[in-house]
């Protein structure tokens, strides 16, 4: 098994560096951390190893060693996956419709108007604009080829979405989507134990209306109810707060949110 710690006696960590800077934490830098080796009755535990692509497996293999993940194999994939997540919060955030293979374009046409938000289930690939954003039918021919050829893309079910303009943060994130008014949301079994601004490459950014995005966030944590989960909220040209995803804690990057803080705070919701 790897790294698993045991911080402040409180909370158990299987970490691994996955050496995507916004992800990876040293918690044995800030935390006091011990290192059992033995667990017994189903011990919660929280995995920080990037992303987890056979996540039922992993959590029965954890389960055998006497550990229980955070999060069950349900609460995961309701997290995570758009067409799991999105009937509980169709109202909160654009509307979508998920395909599993490449509709055509007269099918597309009948239910959105280009420009059109296509991901993958789970995740856009690093938020290429090229294949997220499909500016006309020709377009569309073409991303369609590219897009069964993109490791991140290939495997995952298509969604459409409706493209919402959303307020734009000022800089550019070379090579990605513009940035906009976007902001992270840690939920921690429905506690709010850190928010930050999305786009972390650029300079610090906020807006007026933020707590409105937060309460959003919480509406669509409190519906869930997955123990620990990630809301991303944005604010639109008009003003309205909208959900843009969500996803399982575990697999997600802090953005700017300070892991020092957000573990703090987690630990403050944890009985000693
Ligand atoms: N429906 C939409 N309309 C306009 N922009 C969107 C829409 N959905 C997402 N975006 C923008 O695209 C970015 C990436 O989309 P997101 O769903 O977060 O993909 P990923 O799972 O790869 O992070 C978001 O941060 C947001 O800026
Ligand atoms: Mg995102």
């Amino acid at each position: 098994m790897i790294g698993p710690l045991r911080l402040e006696g409180k909370l158990t960590i299987i970490t691994q560096k996955t050496n995507v800077e916004v992800y990876d934490f040293d918690f044995d830098l800030f935390f006091q951390c011990s290192h059992p080796y033995h667990w017994q009755d189903q011990h919660l535990c929280v995995l920080r190893t990037g992303a987890i692509s056979d996540y039922q497996n992993r959590y029965e293999e954890y389960l055998a060693r006497g550990l229980r993940l955070i999060n069950s194999p349900e609460q995961h994939i309701l997290a995570s996956e758009l067409p799991a997540w999105y009937p509980h919060i169709q109202d909160l955030t654009p509307r979508s419709v998920c395909f599993y293979s490449f509709p055509s374009v007269e099918e597309i046409s009948e239910s959105f108007t280009f420009p059109i938000f296509i991901k993958g289930a789970r995740q856009t690939s690093q938020h290429n604009p090229e294949l997220s954003i499909i500016r006309n039918p020709a377009h569309y021919a073409d991303l369609s080829l590219r897009y069964k050829n993109d490791p991140i893309l290939h495997w995952q079910k298509i969604v459409l979405r409706e493209f919402v303009k959303l307020a734009p943060a000022s800089g550019s994130v070379p090579g990605k989507i513009p940035p906009s008014m976007e902001f992270r949301s840690f939920w921690w079994n429905g506690y709010c134990v850190g928010w930050g601004q999305y786009w972390y490459q650029l300079p610090s950014y906020s807006t007026v209306g933020i707590e409105e995005g937060l309460a959003l966030a919480q509406k669509a944590a409190s519906r869930l109810n997955v123990p620990f989960l990630v809301i991303d909220v944005a604010k639109t040209v008009e003003g309205k707060w909208i959900i843009i995803e969500c996803n399982d804690a575990q697999e997600s990057g802090y953005s700017s949110i300070s892991p020092q803080v957000l573990w703090r705070n987690i630990l403050e919701h944890i009985e000693s």
